[in-house]
């Protein structure tokens, strides 16, 4: 019994995390639901890694264009390789809303 209702939650969870209704979260919900900000960084300005790059004021239709670029392994490199996998579970949608979000911000 006690198994089973663990293996509910666990359902939902995932089904809660890989969720399709993007239309209704704004970019800062999008960034940090999707785990970018485990890279990125708070804002997309303080990347865990020095050669990750910073995000924060770069333009929004390149940002966009990365993303769609990576998750269609378009771009592709040694170091896109650690996104490729998280950019399976984020639609166009969602990229535009993180993409305009991050474009909105302070350099
Ligand atoms: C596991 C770490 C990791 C996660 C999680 C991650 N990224 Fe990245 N991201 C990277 C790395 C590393 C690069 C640099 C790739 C390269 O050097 O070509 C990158 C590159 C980018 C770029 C291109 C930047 C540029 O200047 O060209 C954008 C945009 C971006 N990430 C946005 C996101 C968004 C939005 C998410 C969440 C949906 C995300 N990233 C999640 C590691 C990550």
């Amino acid at each position: 019994m006690r198994l089973r209702s663990t293996y509910a939650i666990a359902i939902v969870v995932a089904v809660h995390a890989g969720g399709t209704a993007a239309a209704d979260k704004d970019g800062a919900t999008l960034y940090q639901e999707k785990t970018c900000i485990s890279c990125h960084g708070a804002e997309g300005r303080a990347p865990v890694l020095p050669v990750y790059p910073k995000l924060a004021g770069q333009n929004a239709d390149y940002l966009y264009q990365q993303l769609q670029d990576i998750k269609s392994e378009a771009r592709k490199n040694a170091m896109t390789a650690a996104m490729t996998g998280i950019m399976q579970n984020v639609n166009d949608d969602e990229m535009r809303i993180i993409a305009d979000w991050l474009g909105s911000l302070q350099r």
